[in-house]
């Protein structure tokens, strides 16, 4: 029996999928190639411009079910692919409509600052105020969510974009969660716990000073071995962050464009296989650590007395370790959520 996974960072809530740009990598292209050409991010906000909000709703509502019976308990859903103020709001109410009707704990992120959209080309400080003076106001209106985040790194949005941004979003009570360091060497993790950021996700390019920055903050480290595996990019330094004495916690980052999966039993895999995780500190990372990640340890991410019943129970296997050594295998049986068998 184990808890539930928190899976603390996802972009579930898309239309559509770009195969096609998976193609383009194994062809030599790079992320940001991609991106340069209009593909990407932007190449998912068109496709979800084009798709109603009932639509969009029941695509992702097909990928919450299938995390559901992947382990998943608890997920984070960012905005993002919308990029502009109505279709950031159609994703965050798709998001709040899966928090209503889905047995699975649902946390709501606002990433209006993903991609800078094709109209503000050359003009990123003002889609930047944009996100500040339109859509920020609007989303904390609505109540339509909980924390906020940015893309911090090269090729997209500066650590003086972030600043503004997170400040303008910490008015509203909107917690930081960021995007850092998957590119480059981006400022985004001291960016992050300078603004007491519930975590700091990616982390591809750390060194030393990142590790001592995160050293005595309440900022959780999160890594995203789906993302680098999908993108060849290199490994987080998941060793030396925990030798150090830093907690990890693994997401899956599920999205259409660098991690097309929210199978967080094979995240837990690639936390030992790459990141040299041992079994132990994986169950950790993608439970009690993501839980915190999403602001929800004290209902989630273990089995306690008074915590809400989030578990499943596997097929019969000879030990825990075996979990995430038979990384092809589901080995799921039962999952349980809020008490109820799914
Ligand atoms: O976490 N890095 C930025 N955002 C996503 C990718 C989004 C996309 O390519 O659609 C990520 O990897
Ligand atoms: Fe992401």
């Amino acid at each position: 029996m184990f808890p539930s996974f928190c899976d603390s960072h996802t972009h579930i809530v898309y239309a559509g999928s770009r195969e096609g740009e998976f193609a383009d990598k194994i062809r030599g292209l790079s992320y940001e190639e991609i991106a340069k050409r209009g593909g990407g991010i932007l190449n998912s906000a068109k496709k979800l411009h084009n798709t109603s909000e009932n639509e969009l709703y029941d695509q992702s509502l097909e990928r919450i079910n299938e995390i559901i019976q992947l382990g998943t308990g608890a997920v984070e859903i960012k905005s993002g692919y919308g990029l502009n103020t109505d279709d950031e709001l159609k994703m965050l109410r798709v998001i709040r409509r899966i928090k209503e009707s889905s047995p699975v704990e649902v946390k709501a992120t606002f990433l209006g600052a993903h991609a800078v959209p094709d109209e503000f080309r050359d003009r990123r400080e003002d889609y930047v105020d944009k996100v500040i003076n339109e859509m920020i106001p609007v989303v904390a209106s609505e109540d339509l969510a909980d924390y906020i985040d940015v893309f911090c790194d090269t090729g997209f949005f500066t650590v003086e974009d972030t600043e503004r941004i997170l400040m303008a979003g910490l008015k509203y009570g909107l917690i930081p969660k960021i995007h850092a360091n998957e590119l480059g060497f981006s400022g985004g993790v001291h960016t992050g716990v300078k603004y007491n950021a519930l975590s700091v996700d990616h982390l591809e390019r750390s060194g030393d000073e990142e590790i001592e920055v995160l050293s005595g903050s309440d900022t959780m480290p999160t890594l995203l071995p789906g993302s680098a595996l999908f993108l060849g990019l290199p490994d987080p330094p998941a060793r030396r962050m925990i030798d150090a004495g830093l907690p990890v916690a693994l997401a899956s980052d599920y999205n259409p464009g660098s991690s097309p999966s929210g199978n967080m039993k094979l995240i837990m895999s690639l936390g030992c296989i790459r990141l040299k995780m041992l079994p132990e500190e994986v169950i950790n990372a993608v439970t009690i650590n993501t839980a915190y990640a999403m602001g929800i340890s004290e209902t989630h991410g273990s089995i306690a007395r008074g915590k809400v019943a989030n578990i499943f129970i596997t097929k019969q296997i000879p030990s825990f370790e075996f979990f995430p050594y038979a990384f092809g295998s589901n080995l799921i049986d039962t999952v349980i959520l809020r008490g109820k068998i799914i």
